[in-house]
């Protein structure tokens, strides 16, 4: 009786004291909220009752439904090692922006259900992506749930395909982390529950939401990228699920290829398969990974040198074809020329002396490297960010300068590119010009 009274009175004692700690980690949440943690982790007392405290210090209240599409891959082996850490040790950027139902747990659901009955073998297994996934946590973490060698990882994916829960303890929920800037939900604990429920066609599932956000190494990188200094925006497109709704793509860039790939196919220039293409200032590779596809040896140059590991991330770009470093120096130093050469959205920081060199310089180095064709794009005085500084840089002084400092003698204005639309509606709109030469 006595037993029970003080278990009663110890468990009224700890609601009373979470939904005090509640109050200040939502306080502490808005100031900072590893105070209220740490108090607990000083507090005395005992553990269960502060593991006890801390989930309800760290988590909202009571569970939500969510679209199963939301959440992403997040930490694998329980929350010993971050969804970042995880991403760094596998070297898989984009481990964290793909859905789970996209993931390996789902994955391997999937290539056994295509068996109709008939078992996988532990190498299909341990070649799948569960598999390569469950080694890579053993090799950079020690173990996968209790799997400490490619046999182990065997019987944990058997056990997973067989339909088996976990029996350590009470059910736990699927813990999420509310992914900063997204509708999305990282997944802390629970990946085989949710994969589980993808591949059964469920559209939701139920959640426990922690309260402080999270974000991606995707996020991340972008964010320590220099040319938006820290702004979520994102200057050429990149899909990722939790980049959808804060991060707006300022360059559509689709205008300008099809007009480079339309004046190269007027021009009878289109000659893909053994054609190289070099573009200048590549910024994240999209322009690179689109010529690729068109069939050129497509390189890139550009200033930033996380640009090699987004393009890998995001386009699958081999990342020694981004040259990294100043073009101004790249240029001088290659003896080489490329077929098709782009140099978009550079010119102008050099018109406003930003460069090492001076604007008709870099057009001279341009024009150096360029067998072919150059296409170049640059800010001009229409937009109200240059309407001072770039004053009378116009389509007809650019044309002019083009003329003057190349051996181009022939200039084509081919039209502005659509990206005047808000939150840009008063930039953009820059003319493009095709550079040739009448004796190739
Ligand atoms: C305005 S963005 C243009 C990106 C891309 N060319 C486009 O239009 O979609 C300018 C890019 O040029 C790069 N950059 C700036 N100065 C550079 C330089 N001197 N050499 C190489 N890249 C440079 C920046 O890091 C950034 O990625």
């Amino acid at each position: 009786m006595t037993r029970k009274v003080t278990q009663r009175a110890v468990r009224s004692r700890a609601r009373s004291l979470a939904t005090k700690a509640q109050r200040a980690a939502r306080h502490a949440l808005r100031r900072n909220a590893t105070t209220a943690l740490s108090w607990l982790g000083r507090a005395p007392v005992p553990e269960r009752t502060r593991i006890f405290l801390a989930e309800r210090l760290t988590r909202r209240p009571g569970p939500i439904t969510v679209p199963i599409d939301d959440l992403l891959l997040g930490a694998q082996n329980a929350r010993h090692f971050t969804a970042k850490q995880f991403a760094e040790q596998t070297g898989d950027l984009m481990w964290a922006s793909t859905p789970v139902a996209a993931g390996p747990h789902a994955q391997l659901l999937r290539l056994a259900q295509a068996r109709a009955g008939a078992e996988l073998g532990d190498e299909e297994i341990l070649k799948s992506s569960y598999g390569q996934m469950a080694l890579a946590c053993i090799q950079a973490q020690g173990r996968f749930f209790d799997a400490a060698d490619a046999d182990g990882v065997v019987r944990v994916a058997r056990s997973f395909l067989r339909g088996e829960q976990r029996s350590d303890g009470a059910p736990r929920p699927v813990l999420v982390a509310p992914i900063s800037g997204s509708r999305c939900y990282q997944v802390l604990d629970g990946h085989h529950r949710v994969a589980r429920a993808a591949v059964r066609g469920d559209a939701t599932v139920e959640v426990v939401v922690k309260w402080l956000p999270v974000t991606t190494p995707l996020q991340d990188l972008l964010t320590r990228m220099s040319w938006l200094d820290g702004e979520r925006q994102l200057y050429q497109p990149l899909h990722a699920p939790e980049l959808d709704e804060s991060w707006p793509v300022v360059r559509r860039c689709t205008d300008r290829l099809e007009k480079m790939l339309g004046f190269l196919a007027e021009r009878g220039l289109a000659v893909p398969q053994t054609e190289t293409y070099l573009d200048v200032a590549s910024c994240y590779g999209w322009f690179v990974r689109r010529m690729q596809d068109q069939g050129y040896v497509a390189e890139g140059i550009e200033r930033d040198p996380l640009a090699p590991e987004l393009g890998r991330a995001a386009y699958g770009l081999e990342p020694t074809l981004i040259h990294v470093g100043d073009c101004e120096t790249l240029l001088a130093e290659t003896d080489r020329t490329w077929d098709v050469v782009s140099c978009f959205s550079l010119l102008h920081h050099f018109v406003l002396g930003r460069g090492s060199v001076g604007h008709e310089d870099l057009l001279r180095l341009l024009d150096r490297v360029t067998g072919r064709v150059l296409f170049l794009d640059t800010g001009q005085e229409h937009e109200e960010w240059f309407r001072e500084s770039l004053a009378g840089w116009d389509a007809d002084s650019i044309r002019r300068t083009l003329l003057e400092n190349t051996s181009f003698d022939e200039v084509v204005d081919l039209g502005p590119d659509l990206d005047a639309v808000p939150p840009h509606e008063r930039n953009y709109g820059r003319r493009l010009f095709a550079c040739v030469r009448s004796v190739q």
